[in-house]
């Protein structure tokens, strides 16, 4: 159990706080390449700072303050030119370092006038990798972007999916090292809503957690598994600082603000050795609903939904004052205290864990990859049209989260050659 104060010093992410201080010094995944082909030009709220985030017309990326500094105008009603965005209001252009570089009426009206030397656009650093669009809002020097090795993949079809959470990010990051949830939320619970009230899944009969580099392993061992099983030799990864990985997917939970969280889906599913090469124009993207347009009800079909309805049940900042920890949350434990050490290293002029630098030794981040080898490999053209396939779920339906566009399960359905 945590006092109010340590609470809410873990949870808070304005720039003056000093965990927000903390998310600052990570690069945080905001937009996917192809939703900015679709539409180039969007507002975009990250760790309480309201931001637009554009494309311009060469191609470069910009994050800019939403609020113009003339007079304050939206910059989301702004126009993207070769070289920047435009403000609409009275036409300041600012570069995608937040350089005022035109002002129409000033340089007009007073040709030898440098008043716009004087003008910038709060603007933030973006990259691109793995289809996703990154933001960088802390100090100099700038990291690197992680390039985990799922990134460099090929022959996998790959989709980013996004979802709005109403609850502090802190909370849904606590899921990523929360083994025993899977069997009671995923399993018993999914099954009971189905109408199967009686089978009960395998219980956990063991569970151990170890931090690595790159965050922290947590590990299992069921009813129905052994220390040989990969789920405890290889396990599944809290990445530092706010993401999941499983092995076929990554899942990060940015801070829109304090009560407010970003889901961002990357998922990887080999196609077929008898369907290769493939390769993907482009790496789509498509924003998943978490209530019933009707009835205003959570959504609780699919994994991930599953996952927010338990976030968003914990209260809008859930008040960690009132909790009983377990045995099974010593991963939880072990993350809050990590994370409090972070606060004291900041505060010594140190790194926080898995901050990226060196392109040489970083330039790729391994990891541990649960089912590695089927990753690899991938099944075959008849095993994805076989109904009793180990991984046969993956070829029914998009099971991890709601409201799947039908084009891009069409493209899925094509690439595997689901018959
Ligand atoms: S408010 Fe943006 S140019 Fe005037
Ligand atoms: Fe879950």
């Amino acid at each position: 159990m945590l006092d109010h104060k340590t609470n809410k010093l873990l949870c808070k992410v304005d720039a003056d706080t000093p965990m927000g201080q903390l998310m600052r010094r990570y690069w945080q995944p905001i937009s996917a390449v192809s939703e900015l082909s679709r539409n180039p030009l969007k507002s975009i709220r990250l760790m309480g700072e309201d931001l637009v985030l554009y494309k311009d017309l060469s191609g470069n990326y910009g994050l800019v303050d939403r609020h113009c500094p003339h007079r304050r105008a939206d910059m989301k009603f702004g126009f993207r030119e070769t070289c920047g965005l435009r403000c609409s209001y009275h036409g300041w252009l600012f570069d995608n370092t937040g350089a005022c570089v035109s002002q129409p009426f000033e340089e007009t009206d007073d040709l030898k006038g440098r008043f716009k030397e004087k003008i910038r656009i709060k603007a933030y650093p973006v990259e691109v990798k793995g289809g996703l669009v990154w933001a960088y809002l802390g100090p100099d020097p700038v990291p690197l972007v992680p390039n985990y090795e799922p990134f460099e993949w090929e022959n996998g079809f790959i989709q980013i999916v996004f979802s709005e959470i109403p609850c502090n990010w802190f909370q849904c990051q606590e899921n990523s090292i929360d083994p025993v949830h899977f069997e009671w939320m995923h399993s018993n619970w999914a099954a009971g809503q189905t109408g199967d009230t009686k089978s009960y899944a395998p219980t956990h009969l063991k569970v151990d957690f170890e931090e690595i580099e790159h965050g922290i392993v947590y590990k299992r061992i069921r009813a129905d598994t052994n220390e040989a099983n990969p789920l405890w030799t290889v396990g599944r990864n809290c990445l530092w600082p706010n993401s999941l990985f499983t092995g076929n997917h990554f899942e990060w939970r940015v801070p829109i603000d304090d009560r407010n969280t970003l889901s961002v889906g990357w998922f990887y599913n080999p196609v077929p050795q008898d369907m290769r090469p493939f390769k993907q124009d482009e790496i789509p993207s498509w924003r998943s609903p978490v209530t019933d347009a009707q009835t205003g009800e959570w959504i609780t079909s699919h994994v991930m939904n599953q996952d927010f309805a338990a976030w968003v049940g914990q209260g809008e900042m859930a008040d960690r004052s009132k909790e009983h920890l377990g045995r099974s949350d010593r991963g939880v434990i072990m993350m809050r205290k990590r994370f409090l050490d972070d606060l004291e290293r900041i505060k010594n002029g140190q790194d926080p864990k898995a901050v990226y630098r060196d392109l040489a030794t970083q330039g790729r981040i391994d990891l541990p990859i649960f089912d590695r080898e089927y990753l690899a490999t991938g099944p075959t053209r008849a095993e994805v049209n076989d109904p009793n396939f180990k991984n046969a779920r993956y070829f029914k339906k998009f099971i991890y989260q709601v409201g799947q566009p039908e084009a891009i399960w069409a493209d899925y359905c094509a690439a595997m050659g689901t018959t």
